[in-house]
């Protein structure tokens, strides 16, 4: 499949079947997609919660409108930015780069202490509106890796948020939950399969400025 081809044939999935579980070294990929999705600063505020369990499923899916697809999915990937973004979670990202990197310390402050200078001034709703939009790049990114490995996935921001995070635990984690994604094989019966894809025209939505 070319990439356009994989982003025609995907499609938010509305119903999968339960009986297909992606295998392991295809979460893998995925879980490694995550960790490979660039992040502002490189500063990675974010994790993702993996959830395969059935009991857990359906938990969720009690809190997330009663929509099938959680229901159903292999897995539910859920997209959780950090509560606690400090001097102390810059620091580590610092002591990354100078372990992986071996840059001296003299080359990384200027930048260290400008991000610990500004993220100090920015309040709490500030630092999550940030970390938001990591993770919303994270799923983009994953789509994509999704369809081009043909695992059908529906990106969703129609869930209890709150609810999500005491199901699983995640304050204790300094988590939030933010988007999911469950993902698996398409179900034969799922009708919004064959739909068209309806898009603005292109013409319409791009706009080649030197024309
Ligand atoms: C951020 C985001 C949140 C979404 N939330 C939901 C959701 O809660 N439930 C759902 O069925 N679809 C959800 N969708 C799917 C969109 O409705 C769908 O992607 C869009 O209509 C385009 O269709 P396509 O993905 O099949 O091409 C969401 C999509 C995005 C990008």
């Amino acid at each position: 499949m070319t990439n356009l081809e994989a982003l025609e044939w995907r499609y938010a999935t509305k119903k999968f079947d339960a009986e297909k579980i992606v295998p392991e070294e295809k979460v893998t990929i995925l879980k490694k997609s995550f960790n490979l999705t660039p992040t502002s600063y490189g500063l990675q505020p974010a994790k993702l919660v993996v959830v395969k369990d059935q009991q857990t499923k359906e938990a969720l899916y009690e809190h997330s409108a009663k929509q099938q697809q959680v229901l159903t999915a292999s897995h539910i990937l859920i997209f959780c930015i950090e509560t606690e973004i400090d001097d102390f979670f810059i620091e580590e990202n610092f002591k990354r780069i100078k372990e992986i990197r071996e840059t001296p310390d003299d080359i990384l402050a200027p930048f260290r202490d400008f991000l610990l200078k500004d993220f100090r001034k920015k309040s709490r709703l500030e630092k999550e509106d940030w970390a938001t939009k990591q993770v919303y790049l994270a799923i983009g990114n994953m789509l994509t890796v999704c369809a081009a490995e043909k695992i059908d996935a529906c990106p969703m921001e129609g869930f209890n948020t709150k609810k999500f995070d005491e199901v699983l635990q995640l304050k204790n984690k300094g988590l939030k939950s933010k988007l999911i994604l469950p993902i698996g094989y398409r179900a034969e019966d799922d009708i919004f399969a064959d739909f068209k894809k309806v898009r603005r025209p292109l013409d319409d939505v791009i706009v080649d400025f030197n024309n």
